[in-house]
């Protein structure tokens, strides 16, 4: 953080709300006449756009699922300060490992400076600067999706009453879905500005089942590492678990949903299968493997110390991979480490809560001098 002070002040102040911002720390807004706040040298065209449509457009674009469009400026204005309360907040972009532990693909996250610019914008009268001639395109997340699906036997049905469902739905599988997958997208369905979360399993019901793939609101494909494929057996079910919730704007309505499942094909020198290993609290050994990421459990409680997942090595060092002490069902997702964390054998993971599953290939991808 550049300017601690700042961020730490305007926090405080933004909880009370901006006329408590310009009482208390007048001296932002010039000495010379503390009514008057002076304008963010930050531009919402030039400086903040960007960083909108960066971290936020996958789901504040107006078409997404988040209810705020921020991709245009007479959209986003009337959101300044809610916007400057949620990046300080951590609420948002919804992201629920803890700063500084393990390093993840797919992080929705904020750096120091551009949180500072967002608050800085947003107490600063969210000014709207030089505007482009025409306005830029609203990013769109149109995938090169490939045709073998995932369908629903039947589709959900959310009525009216319903302000919050879950549906376990066995599903269909579509031409071109084989044995094994590369990896998994998910295309919402009619319901989209109320689906959740939805979590793909492979087995005889959700319950039982194995978690082969989640997806959060806003998500785009999920691809397993390079070599690496989850198996999709004849003989087994798949079963796609949905969340649902509505909110102001959608209570009252009643829904007919049939999300798809895009399955990526693998191809031919993806050799290693994902393992779903459910582990219970304490230290198990795994080594020699490969984990590729860890999906926090159902319903999970933090607690005070929150979930916490170390690997331990044969030597007894212990690497955080990742800690949880903010806990929000709707953003569980599998949290994939950038890296895949290689385990020598002998090496073990610890795991502070019970249901929590690693994914894991075992068997090291590469030679012995490449093991921790
Ligand atoms: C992964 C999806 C996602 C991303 C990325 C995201 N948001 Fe959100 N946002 C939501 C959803 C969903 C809601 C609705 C509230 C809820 O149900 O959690 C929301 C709500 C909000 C709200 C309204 C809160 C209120 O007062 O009701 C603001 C402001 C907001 N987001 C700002 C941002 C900003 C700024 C960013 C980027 C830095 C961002 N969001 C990134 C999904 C997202």
């Amino acid at each position: 953080m550049k300017r601690p002070g700042r961020i730490a002040a305007v926090f405080s102040g933004l909880a009370a709300g901006v006329a408590a911002i310009l009482v208390a720390v007048p001296g932002w807004f010039g000495a010379a006449n503390a009514h008057e706040p002076e304008l963010s040298r930050y531009g919402y065209w030039r400086d903040i756009r960007p960083l909108l449509e960066q971290h936020c457009a996958s789901c504040h674009s107006g078409t997404g699922p988040a209810p705020v469009n921020l991709m245009r400026y007479l959209d986003a204005l009337p959101w300044a300060n809610s916007i400057a309360r949620q990046v300080l907040q951590r609420q948002m972009p919804p992201w629920l490992p803890d700063d500084g532990t393990g390093d993840f693909a797919h992080a929705r996250t904020l750096d120091d400076r551009e949180t500072d610019m967002l608050v800085d914008w947003a107490i600063g009268l969210a000014p709207e600067g030089p505007a482009p001639a025409e306005e830029p395109e609203i990013p769109g997340a149109e995938a090169d999706l490939p045709p073998s699906r995932l369908t629903l036997a039947e589709p959900v049905v959310i009525g009216e009453m319903e302000s919050v469902a879950a549906a376990c739905q066995p599903l269909v599988r579509g031409e071109g879905v084989g044995a094994a997958a590369a990896g998994f997208s998910l295309i919402p369905g009619e319901a989209v500005s109320i689906l959740r979360r939805a979590v793909l399993y492979a087995g005889d019901d959700c319950a039982s089942g194995a978690p082969l793939f989640t997806w959060v609101v806003g998500q785009g494909p999920r691809m397993r590492p390079e070599g690496v494929f989850d198996r999709l057996p004849e003989d087994t079910g798949l079963f796609l678990h949905l969340s649902y919730r509505k909110g102001f704007d959608t209570e009252g309505l009643e829904f007919e949903d049939a999300p798809q499942v895009v399955v990526f094909p693998p191809l031919p020198d993806r050799t290693r299968a994902v393992e779903m290993l459910a582990v219970e609290p304490g230290t198990t050994a795994v080594g020699p493997a490969t984990l590729l990421s860890v999906l926090p459990p159902e319903g999970l409680d933090p607690g005070p110390d929150g979930f916490a997942v170390e690997a331990v090595g044969t030597d007894g060092a212990v690497t955080p991979l990742l800690r949880i002490r903010r806990f929000d069902a709707d953003w569980a997702e599998k949290f994939a480490f950038r890296e895949p964390v290689r385990l020598a054998a002998g090496a073990a993971i610890r795991v502070s809560h019970p249901g929590a599953i690693v994914d894991l290939v075992r068997a090291p991808p590469t030679g012995p001098d490449e093991d921790p």
